[in-house]
């Protein structure tokens, strides 16, 4: 691209600024802006102009879970059947790590994050352990993908390297990356962080699968047989992945994609829950979950939306590859993002100060036609780290972990 390409694709979206330090730059960051302008889909700014659209449009309804009394009961048949697609390696996994894990306030990212204390014990390293449960279980590796960002992937790709893919075979292990999205002020330009680089971010986690595709890696998943991806968060370092019981029950269910949920704890507790949105699978966030809504129950007199979603879900890829070319709603989040001022200087907000624009698993799943929730029990399963101390930590999880004998 050139500078009057620039100039003219900028005026489209009222984004002149960006070029303004153009000159004072060398002709190699001249270069890097360019090419990150001609990267960048800046028709996202947009969606700032148009009026926000209410969330809640469609009818909510209840939407039955698989709990854990049937699942047990049925659990050699759930198993025996998940057993059989994974040594068939009709299952792979999924690692969404192309976050940026603010909230846990490191700079490197967040699977390079230490939760040893007698030893190190790298978040990366800990999901690869749990991986490895199951391929001693199956007796199989499993492909694992693993989505990364502009913002890090060197950095997760060398950490993979130096640490030998922490004894996993390493031809399984196949890295991609998400895609960035530009962050703009509140009147809608975007943010500069250095002279000759605008302020991007990750896109959201609900484009993985079509970045998936971008990079070439549905030839894997097709030359592999590969028919179901069990996608899941960085962050839950107790859950299980390609779980054989999940895997089986979801494939009896014949249902498109399968959700690990956990039982709420209390009803106002801050999780997105399982329900149906004119009678498709979706969820609805803590944030929207009227107290009508809070306090409906099912025949049994149990709360009627009480399975919240932990971030590990099992698409089956036939399902995916169908909907794929439909657009994700795009969400605007307000964030805190560092960008430079007009004299240059770098300045790191305390308050949100613009938005972002990301894409979200969830829509994904409201695409889908059918959805099993599938319940498990959340001290072996679900041990969050977002923050440094308090709900959702590294002391949080490091509780859970141990008693769930895992020495740290
Ligand atoms: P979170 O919503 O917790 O976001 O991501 P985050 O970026 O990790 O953390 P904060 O909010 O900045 O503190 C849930 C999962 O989705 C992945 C994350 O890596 C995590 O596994 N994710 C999120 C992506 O892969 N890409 C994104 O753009 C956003």
């Amino acid at each position: 691209m050139t500078e009057n390409e620039a100039k003219s694709l900028l005026s489209q979206y009222g984004q002149e600024h960006i070029l303004s330090y153009f000159d004072t730059l060398t002709n190699e960051q001249q270069q890097e802006l360019l090419s990150q302008i001609s990267d960048t889909d800046f028709s996202v700014l947009n969606h700032l102009k148009k009026p926000k659209k209410t969330s809640n449009t469609g009818k909510i309804s209840p939407i039955r879970a698989l709990q854990l009394p049937e699942i047990n009961k049925n659990k050699n048949q759930y198993r025996d059947t998940g057993l059989l697609a994974i040594r068939s390696g009709k299952v792979a996994a999924v690692l969404l790590a192309g976050g940026m894990g603010t909230r846990l306030g490191s700079d490197n990212p967040k699977g390079m994050y230490d939760i040893g204390i007698t030893k190190p014990m790298y978040i990366f390293e800990r999901l690869i352990c749990n991986l490895m449960d199951i391929v001693r279980e199956s007796g199989e590796f499993i492909h694992l993908f693993v989505m990364t960002s502009d913002k890090n992937h060197a950095a997760t790709t060398n950490f993979f390297n130096e640490q030998d893919y922490f004894g996993y075979e390493k031809d399984y292990i196949h890295f991609f990356k998400q895609d960035m999205a530009p962050a703009a002020d509140y009147a809608g330009k975007v943010f500069m962080e250095e002279p000759y680089r605008l302020a991007t971010s990750p896109n959201g986690n609900g484009g993985w699968f079509s970045s998936m595709k971008n990079a070439g890696l549905l030839d894997i998943v097709h030359c592999e047989g590969i028919e179901w991806l069990n996608v899941f968060a960085v962050d839950n370092v107790l859950q299980r992945i390609a779980d054989p019981c999940f895997v089986g029950a979801t494939i009896t269910e014949n249902c498109s994609v399968g959700a690990k949920v956990v039982r709420k704890n209390h009803p106002d507790e801050k999780v997105g829950v399982m329900c149906l949105k004119d009678n498709h699978p979706s969820i609805v966030e803590y944030y929207e979950l009227t107290p009508e809504l809070r306090d409906t129950k099912d025949e049994h007199g149990e709360p009627a939306y009480n399975f919240g979603v932990i971030l590990n879900y099992l698409f089956r890829v036939a399902d995916l590859e169908t909907i794929c070319q439909r657009q994700l709603p795009l969400h605007i989040v307000e964030k805190k993002i560092p960008h430079i001022d007009e004299a240059g200087n770098h300045i790191k907000p305390e308050e949100p100060n613009g938005y972002k624009f990301e894409t979200l698993i969830l829509d994904l799943i409201e695409m889908m036609d059918t959805c099993l929730p599938f319940e498990v029990e959340r001290e072996k399963e679900f041990a969050p780290i977002k923050n440094k101390t308090g709900v959702d930590s590294v002391e949080s999880a490091r509780e859970l972990l141990q008693k769930n004998r895992v020495t740290l």
